[in-house]
């Protein structure tokens, strides 16, 4: 098979779609959509999170040295668009959602998704556009009917994926609308 050089600008070719929950400086909730994430140590349990520098939520996030992230499920297909459209600068994303807090400030989480984790940065690497921000589980919760034996699972509590170049979501089995687009008005 020929290979044929394509544009270097590449992202993986499917991503899963989490929120992450912020504080302002006001004490408002605010959540951003990121698909630029991945779990990254074993023990202690960490994950990490790319962030533009743009992004508002990265100097909240910087300010409250936590952070959560939440699953959200194809139902909230066109919640989690707009988060990833508007910015917490300008409007209220809070008010989207039902909003529970853990043990940590900061870290806001959404009661409709079924997966809430609760995080403090360990590191943050400043690369050029983005920062690379470690951050370690203090807690996770789940509904109770998704929990077996402790753990989320997951044939029954379905998130959804964000499939590149063309900018779709999908659950596993289907398209469930135009990335960028389906969460341009949410009511
Ligand atoms: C599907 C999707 C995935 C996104 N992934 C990321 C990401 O991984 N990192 C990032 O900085 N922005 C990402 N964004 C863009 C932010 O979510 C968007 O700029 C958001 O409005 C920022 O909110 P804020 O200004 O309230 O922080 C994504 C947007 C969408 C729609």
């Amino acid at each position: 098979m020929r290979k044929i050089k394509i544009k270097k600008d590449v992202w993986p070719l499917i991503e899963s779609v989490i929120i992450i929950g912020t504080e302002t400086e006001d004490q408002r909730p605010n959540f951003l959509t990121c698909s630029w994430h991945s779990r990254v140590n074993q023990k202690p349990p960490q994950w990490g999170i790319t962030i533009d520098h743009r992004r508002y939520s990265l100097d909240c996030i910087k300010r409250n040295m936590t952070f959560s992230i939440n699953y959200p499920g194809p139902e909230l297909v066109k919640e989690t668009d707009y988060c990833g459209i508007y910015s917490g600068k300008n409007i209220d994303k809070g008010s989207l959602f039902t909003i529970f807090h853990g043990t940590l400030s900061g870290a806001p989480m959404i009661e409709e998704c079924m997966l809430n984790i609760e995080l403090e940065v360990k590191r943050i690497i400043e690369l050029e556009s983005d920062s690379l921000i470690i951050g370690e589980i203090v807690n996770a919760y789940s509904d109770e009917r998704y929990i077996i034996d402790d753990r989320i699972n997951s044939e029954h509590a379905e998130s959804f994926f964000l499939s590149y170049p063309d900018f779709n979501y999908y659950t596993i089995h289907r398209h469930i609308g135009k990335a960028w687009q389906i969460g341009r008005k949410v009511k």
